[in-house]
């Protein structure tokens, strides 16, 4: 890979701590991390909604829709997931920065590329979320027909099933979505939000 060189960096003239206080709650990182099928996409909507109606900002990244474009040339081995959240990680610090609450939603299966995200993040602004879901559930589920297909040999490294994951145990919130509903899930992050002083009401 080529690496540029002779780059300076910009100082931005607005900081930060203005941006935040001018929206009225600060930024961070919600990061859902689960098996496909697992539910975290429909949590991500429920939540942006929700965050909305109380006056945030924020900005969703969701696995399949960041695929179809800035990501459409990357696969799922492990080193393109590592790659795809390694500049998802960037866009998330990207938009954090701005004043935003980015909620991603990929699987991320592998614990040193959510750790590698983390990282990018200042302290106590990455929320790490486990949306818990047993395979059996999931394959139950199965929204798109894939765990069918990868089942049948037709989707190679097909996560759950030819592809591992591996569960967080140092995540921020774990919620378990063969036990909570949608809205119960997405009540418990923003409970998890206001506790961290994220937003305010
Ligand atoms: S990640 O592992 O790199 O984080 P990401 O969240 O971007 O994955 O994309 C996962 C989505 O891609 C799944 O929800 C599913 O719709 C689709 N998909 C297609 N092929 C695979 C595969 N081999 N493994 C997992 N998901 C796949």
């Amino acid at each position: 890979m080529k690496h540029a060189t002779n780059i300076t960096w910009h100082q931005s003239k607005v900081n930060l701590e203005d941006i935040e206080r001018k929206n009225g709650h600060k930024g961070c990182v919600v990061w859902l991390t689960g098996l496909s099928g697992s539910g975290k996409s429909t949590i991500a909507v429920e939540l942006e909604k929700q965050l909305f109606a109380f006056g945030c900002h924020t900005f969703i990244l969701d696995g399949d829709n960041i695929r179809h474009g800035l990501n459409n040339n990357l696969g799922f081995s492990p080193v393109d997931r590592e790659e795809n959240i390694r500049r998802i990680g960037e866009v998330a610090k990207l938009f954090r920065a701005g004043g935003f609450i980015v909620i991603t939603a990929f699987i991320s299966p592998y614990k040193k590329d959510r750790l590698a995200a983390r990282e990018l993040i200042d302290e106590g602004h990455f929320i790490e979320v486990y949306v818990r879901c047993s395979l059996d559930e999931c394959e139950n589920r199965d929204p798109k027909g894939l765990y069918k297909k990868a089942k049948a040999g037709l989707i190679p490294d097909f996560t759950g099933i030819s592809a591992p994951y591996e569960e967080p145990d140092n995540c921020e919130l774990v919620v378990d979505t063969e036990q909570l509903s949608v809205l119960e899930s997405t009540q418990l992050i923003i409970k998890e939000l206001y506790n961290k002083g994220i937003i305010d009401h």
